[in-house]
């Protein structure tokens, strides 16, 4: 990869892209660049005997993200603070036993459907279909084996676009009780411009609800700095669901204005957290679905996170009509991590971008059901760099 590619885009265009991202590298930029490179090394074995891979990639600026083709998780993601200097900014463990032991979906590609269904229950033409409940009362994230916890075919990519790993899965008729063979392909790309993309892609030979996402926790502070309370949080949202007391929604969309919810102008996680207010208090903090302001199909800019001490940025742009923000509530310090790190509450946080849950029971939700000859295609991009 040459330095020529990290700019592919001339003229007007491209300096009104660049100019929406104070984040993006500007043309003048001193850093010093390098060839991006995609390595795969051995990880560890399972207890299956199945040998697992890790992939490194590292972009022209130094950024390196670590995904393993176990459930494709993201293990590791260095970016840099206002001085330059590295940190990882994603919670995880050293190795693979902490993810195989306990982990509450870290870094992990959430599937067949992330977030809840009801009861673990949906119709779908008819017939009545029934997932394990793991979650309460509920199913949640796919199920006792979802695609978090298997292992992916994973290629390394090389291309114009960036460095990547190309994950693939595919999910047999009634596994964890959903229907039809499910082909699933997720591309991830880390960009020259510090971009981490995802790319989803679907098919299926019989109908199936299909909500697929990316559960890492971030701290742009550093894993292991502590609580994400004073990371200044934009969302697009002016309606979020609100959640029954097992956290399904309710069905109604509500305003966020005047609630703790209305991150439209950005404030602290901290601001609101701790305020009187019944949704907070059922979900223990935010875990909530965000109902973005799209104005029609196609990638937009939905979330923006500044982490002032560090002054690392995070905008997160989708073309899912939801984000669930997560503020990691069910974190309790029984969980060590990287470096010995302790867990608590709000030490990290997550973006989940995603259809809503539960949508396969509400009708007025937009459908997660995709039908075979049609494709599901999704794609998230989280840029990360360095406010002012
Ligand atoms: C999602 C859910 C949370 C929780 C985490 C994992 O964010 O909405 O309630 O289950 O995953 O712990």
């Amino acid at each position: 990869m040459n330095r020529t590619r990290i700019f592919p885009l001339r003229g007007v265009g491209a300096a009104l892209l660049l100019s929406q991202f104070s984040c993006m590298p500007r043309d003048n930029n001193p850093e010093r660049l390098t060839k991006a490179t995609v390595v795969r090394a051995p990880f560890g074995v399972l207890p299956s005997g199945d040998s697992v891979h890790l992939f490194t990639l590292t972009n022209a600026r130094g950024v390196e993200l670590r995904v393993i083709d176990y459930g494709g998780l993201v293990i590791s993601l260095k970016t840099k603070d206002r001085a330059g200097a590295l940190a990882d900014i994603v919670l995880g463990f050293d190795s693979l036993d902490g993810y195989l032991k306990s982990s509450p979906y870290f870094g992990a590609l959430v599937g067949r459907y992330a977030n809840r269904i009801a009861k673990g229950r949906f119709t779908l033409d008819g017939a009545a279909y029934t997932l394990a409940v793991n979650n309460g009362p509920n199913a949640l994230h796919g199920g006792l084996r979802g695609f978090d916890k298997v292992v992916w075919r994973a290629e390394p990519k090389d291309d114009s676009t960036g460095v990547g790993v190309v994950l693939s899965y595919t999910s047999r008729d009634g596994e964890e009780g959903y229907p039809g063979n499910l082909n699933v392909r997720v591309t991830y790309t880390l960009t020259d411009r510090n971009a981490f993309a995802i790319d989803y892609l679907a098919t299926a030979d019989k109908a199936t609800p299909i909500n697929l996402t990316q559960h890492s926790y971030f701290n742009l502070a550093g894993d292991g700095a502590g609580d994400v309370l004073g990371h200044v949080v934009a969302i697009d949202a002016d309606r979020y669901t609100p959640v029954d007391t097992t956290l399904i929604p309710t069905g109604t969309l509500e305003d966020v204005a005047g609630t703790p919810f209305d991150f439209r102008r950005g404030s602290a996680i901290g601001d609101h957290i701790g305020d009187a207010n019944e949704q907070l208090r059922r979900a223990g903090g935010y875990d909530h679905n965000f109902v973005l302001n799209r104005t029609g199909p196609g990638l937009q800019h939905a979330v923006r996170v500044v982490e002032p001490k560090s002054g690392r940025t995070l905008d997160a742009e989708t073309t899912e009509p939801g984000v669930q923000f997560y503020t990691g509530n069910f974190l309790d310090g029984t969980i060590t991590g990287k470096g010995g790190h302790v867990y608590k509450r709000r030490n990290g946080f997550c973006l989940e971008t995603q259809h809503f849950p539960d949508s396969p029971n509400q009708p007025s939700f937009p459908s997660t059901i995709l039908r075979p000859g049609a494709e599901y295609r999704s794609r998230t991009v989280y840029t990360f760099g360095v406010a002012p």
